[in-house]
């Protein structure tokens, strides 16, 4: 019995953090999103959608993180530099919506 409730207080305490991760990630993703909506949409389209004017972010790739941070804090031909714009919580939560919404996973 004791070994039974034990069981199932563990299972609860994962749920429990499963649950808290699952949140965060939702919280982060959607200051992305919002973040994106103030500053990017004007030029990379709504939802992430490219008119095909300019870059399609949904291209990024996983590995292009350093990349990404490079451009959208620098700025890279007609985009301006964000430095000094965009939190370290927003530009996180910038890739996270981008990757969350990626053709390539
Ligand atoms: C004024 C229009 C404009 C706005 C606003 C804008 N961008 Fe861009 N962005 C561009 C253009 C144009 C390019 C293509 C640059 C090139 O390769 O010549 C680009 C390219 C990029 C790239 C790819 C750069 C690379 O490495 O090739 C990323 C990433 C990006 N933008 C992210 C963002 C994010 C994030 C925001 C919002 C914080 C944003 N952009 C806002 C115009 C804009």
């Amino acid at each position: 019995m004791r070994s039974h409730l034990t069981a199932a207080a563990l299972a609860a305490a994962l749920l429990a953090t499963a649950t808290a991760a699952r949140s965060d990630d939702a919280a982060v993703i959607a200051l992305g999103e919002e973040t994106f909506n103030t500053y990017c949409s004007t030029c990379h389209g709504n939802n992430l959608e490219s008119t095909g004017q300019t870059f399609d972010l949904r291209k990024l790739k996983a590995t292009e993180r350093a990349r990404f941070q490079n451009s959208v804090t620098n700025g890279k031909n007609q985009m301006p530099p964000w430095k000094g714009v965009l939190s370290d919580a927003e530009m996180e939560g910038l890739w996270r919506y981008i990757r969350a919404n990626a053709n390539e996973k």
